[in-house]
């Protein structure tokens, strides 16, 4: 007699079952999916903004797998890097694809990021009890720069090479250990071969490993405490009779549902990109990276990716190396301290004062206008606007302590609204 197709079903399900409780014996596997998908809870009022942090684990993913692709024919050496890039983009096979999505999820891999930091402003997601989800983001952030610092020499085109010189020779600025220290970063007294293979070694093992274990350890801390929400209330302060967050809903399926639709309208956005603009006019590949490293010749106009700009106008505000230098320094420094910056106890921006609102335009625009201004030369009144947004860069932080201190909020609701 046939067998029918739901014996079959049945037998398969079985064999999965009895295949799950033999690595349940032996793996803590459905204690781990359980803990965090199928009953870690998280608020069912998550907006848009709460879709970043999902995406930029996409690119994480992506970036990681083009780039071992990438690795299969690229050579790092001063003498081949550049021609065996063009090899990718001519020769191999689906080459110039990998090179494209590796090289436009850069730069989507930033806009991710920024645009999951800035939820973090707008919601007050560094308050207690996620100071250390923050903490460990900010340092997930500077690997995330060192990592496309790294990355941007592995081409060897001229801006690659004169991009490294200039950010390499800062260090150079620091008084008695600058010079050996940039001496020591590069492995020789320019831009070389050496250099190439260190940048090499961190781009594609040091860093990404970092960078795997840091997001592991922000989601860990993340579910430690549980997410946040665009109420800025606690979900765990209200729970049932079986002790679930009356507010809640579990991670799969409901949120995993709606971030499969964020991932898809992500793609689309990123397709369009990669295949009609992947040099994004000259913003995300630059045109002088298309012509061979050469020492003796820089660039007409050197300016780092878009994602650096703003550090770099600030950089370029001051007159004085070491000062700008420091200055740059402290711009990135500054967003580690905003748990403790921020003295006002309420999180989401929903019920936070004018005051606030005011201060956080004022940075996104100085945030953004200086990223236009690290792109134009210095030259004419552009440093002096680079001055006056740095300065404004400058005061929402430090200045936070004071006007956060006595807003006028509005009342914060119990249970979570929208
Ligand atoms: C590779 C980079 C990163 C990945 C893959 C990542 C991943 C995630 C994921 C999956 C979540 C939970 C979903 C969400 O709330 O969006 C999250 C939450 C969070 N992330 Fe990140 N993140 C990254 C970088 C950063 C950075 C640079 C910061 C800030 C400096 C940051 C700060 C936070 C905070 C504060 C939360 C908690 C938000 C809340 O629940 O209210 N993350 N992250």
């Amino acid at each position: 007699m046939a067998t029918r197709d739901s014996d079959v079903f049945d037998s398969l399900g079985r064999g999965l079952s009895s295949l799950g409780t033999w690595i349940d014996d032996r793996f803590p596997m459905t204690k781990t999916i359980k803990e965090h998908a199928t009953e870690y809870y998280a608020a069912k009022n998550f907006n848009l903004w709460y879709g970043f942090g999902v995406l930029a684990l996409f690119v994480l993913v992506l970036q990681i797998v083009t780039g071992i692709f990438l690795t299969m024919n690229y050579k790092p050496s001063a003498e081949d890097a550049f021609a065996s890039v063009e090899y990718i983009m001519r020769d191999v096979d689906w080459g110039w694809l990998i090179r494209y999505l590796h090289s436009t999820g850069a730069s989507a891999f930033f806009i991710v990021v920024y645009l999951h930091m800035f939820r973090g402003l707008m919601y007050g997601s560094y308050k207690k009890p996620r100071e250390l989800v923050w903490l460990i983001g900010m340092v997930i952030y500077v690997c995330l720069m060192a990592e496309a610092f790294f990355g941007y020499l592995l081409p060897w085109g001229n801006m690659s090479y004169w991009g490294a010189q200039v950010i390499v020779s800062l260090f150079g600025a620091l008084p008695v250990i600058g010079e050996p220290l940039a001496e020591w970063i590069r492995g020789d007294f320019y831009i070389s071969d050496i250099t190439l293979n260190r940048f090499f070694a961190f781009h594609v093992i040091a860093v990404p490993l970092m960078l795997v274990l840091l997001v592991v350890v922000h989601i860990m801390a993340l579910h430690e405490v549980g997410s946040g929400n665009p109420d800025g209330i606690e979900i765990k302060e209200h729970k049932n009779e079986r002790g679930v967050p009356v507010d809640g809903v579990p991670f799969h399926p409901y949120h995993t549902s709606k971030d499969l639709v964020i991932i898809i309208v992500f793609l689309i956005l990123f397709s369009a990109v990669v295949f009609f603009a992947p040099e994004m006019g000259g913003y995300f590949l630059e045109h002088a990276n298309f012509e061979p490293a050469n020492a003796l010749q820089t660039p007409e106009h050197i300016a780092p990716v878009w994602y650096f700009t703003p550090f770099y106008a600030i950089l370029r505000a001051v007159p004085d190396k070491l000062l700008g230098v420091t200055l740059m320094g402290l711009a990135v420094l500054l967003p580690f301290f905003l748990p403790w910056l921020d003295r006002c106890r309420v999180k989401s921006i929903r019920y936070r004062s004018w005051v606030y609102k005011a201060a956080l335009a004022v940075f996104t625009i100085s945030f953004i206008a200086l990223g236009w201004l690290g792109l134009q030369p210095a030259t004419g009144i552009y440093p002096m606007l680079s001055l006056i947004f740095a300065i404004l860069y400058f005061a929402f932080f430090l200045l936070m302590p004071f006007y956060t201190r006595y807003e006028k909020t509005k009342p914060v609701p119990t249970r979570v609204t929208r």
